[in-house]
């Protein structure tokens, strides 16, 4: 099968509903905390994409029990600590930065060694971000400019640690959190507010959590460790991460409306909605509830002929994380010149995203300034395009790969997208969707 696709035509209008799939982040996480939990656990709605199957098999490697039903997934976990398996094991974490560094944070009690490997991108990103906190935790690891593959060596004497996490990383914080789980006494993280899905999952299970705001940016989080927990039934909501492309695309498409349904609306990751309110898109989000502690709502959007640019608050950094990209691509459209400051996170994610960006953006003739930590770009509304695009060394970075979709249905031009295989990490029914919508994709 081919590994790109074609696109020479802009979407006609559309008026529809769809759902997305599951959120991948709520879905990593249920599976990881499933398997320390005493007794079974299902998830509906689990997205099935190759993190998350990388997460499943990685799992099944340390003896845990999986069963892949038709509407559910199953995990029959052993309780704290209670993986079975070998020493000398290799995990292969694929694509998947979220994985790689909470699964370290469940191993820290192991007594037996683990390899953490990954692929080429992967490979490329820091890990001394997870390093350190796991370091204080007494857990040894062994790697080269701490890049995988890295070599874990636990430890049966963890000590509670007190972390200052500066980044506003849930990765960081989130492996923290897993590992004090394993940790006699109460482990602490001063943190940059990020998404909390593991702190409501915590919640949820009723592990003993405290967090106090310290400012509207910062939190302390307190967990008492060595609490079991039994099995637990969850339902996975959309991905607002993967909706973010239909709600662009209907911003820049003409005489359209999408409503997203059933995807979670959870503050920490509705910055796009708030960015892109501010830009002037017609966006609104009805049927509200908390569906297992976290907030569900379908998400209502229609076209845009008055974009505005947008000079962006960095309190959004963190809750739009994944989202620049493809909020990158609406301000090219925007009228007057859009900023964003702070956002050198972004060089560290699946591909040097500000680099990449950047490249797409300057390619399809848009004016941008690119600093180590910033970009501005200079959007025009009347911006349409003509020539022969060619897609391709984005690290296969799958959100880099749905935005230049996007860009193609919107803008015209004669684009061919390489590595389409790249979706199958995080939305492989992202094609289908759009088809669904009308797109002409080839
Ligand atoms: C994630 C956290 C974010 C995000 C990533 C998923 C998570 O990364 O970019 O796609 O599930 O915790 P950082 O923690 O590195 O910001």
């Amino acid at each position: 099968m081919k590994n790109y696709v074609k696109i020479s035509n802009i979407i006609k209008k559309f008026n529809k509903s769809l759902y997305v799939q599951g959120d991948k982040s709520i879905s990593i996480r249920w599976a990881l905390l499933a398997s320390q939990a005493i007794g079974k656990s299902r998830a509906y709605n689990l997205l099935k994409s190759e993190d998350v199957e990388s997460t499943l098999n990685a799992l099944k490697k340390f003896g845990v029990r999986i069963f892949n039903k038709k509407n559910y997934c199953e995990i029959a976990g052993n309780g704290l600590n209670g993986y079975n398996f070998k020493k000398n094991k290799i995990i292969d974490a694929g694509n998947s930065g979220t994985l790689a560094r909470l699964i370290l944070g469940l191993l820290a009690k192991s007594n037996k060694s683990v390899t953490i490997k990954g692929d080429k991108s992967l490979s490329k990103r820091d890990f001394s971000r997870v390093i350190k906190p796991l370091n204080l935790f007494g857990v040894k690891i062994k790697s080269k400019k701490n890049r995988l593959p890295l070599v874990l060596q636990g430890t049966n004497y963890l000590r509670p640690i007190y972390f200052v996490e500066k980044k506003g990383s849930a990765q960081v914080k989130s492996c923290i959190m897993l590992a004090s789980l394993n940790t006699p006494g109460i482990t602490k993280i001063k943190c940059i507010k990020s998404r909390d899905h593991t702190e409501r999952l915590f919640k949820h299970l009723k592990i003993p959590i405290k967090i106090t705001n310290i400012s509207k940016t910062k939190q302390l989080i307190e967990i008492e460790g060595k609490k079991q927990f039994n099995g637990f039934n969850y339902n996975i909501p959309g991905d607002i991460s993967s909706a973010a492309f239909f709600i662009v695309l209907t911003a820049l498409s003409k005489n359209s409306k999408i409503v997203v349904k059933n995807v979670n609306i959870n503050k920490s990751r509705t910055g796009i909605i708030e960015i892109l309110k501010k830009m002037n898109v017609n966006i609104k989000i009805k049927n509200k509830k908390i569906v297992n502690n976290e907030p569900v709502g379908d998400i209502y959007v229609k076209s845009s002929n008055s974009l505005k640019s947008i000079n962006c608050n960095s309190e959004l950094n963190s809750r739009a994380i994944d989202e620049f990209p493809i909020i990158f691509l609406l301000c090219a459209k925007a009228k007057g010149t859009s900023f964003f400051k702070n956002i050198e996170e972004l060089r560290h994610k699946e591909s040097d995203r500000l680099k990449i960006c950047s490249k797409f953006l300057r390619n399809i003739g848009v004016k941008i300034v690119e600093k180590h930590d910033s970009l501005k770009i200079h959007g025009d509304p009347d911006l349409k395009l003509k020539k022969k695009y060619n897609i391709k060394n984005f690290m296969k970075d799958h959100r880099i790969f749905m935005m230049s979709c996007i860009a193609a249905l919107t803008l015209g031009g004669k684009f061919r997208i390489n590595d389409k295989d790249s979706i199958k990490t995080s939305f492989p029914n992202f094609i289908l969707n759009l088809k669904k919508l009308g797109a002409n994709i080839k």
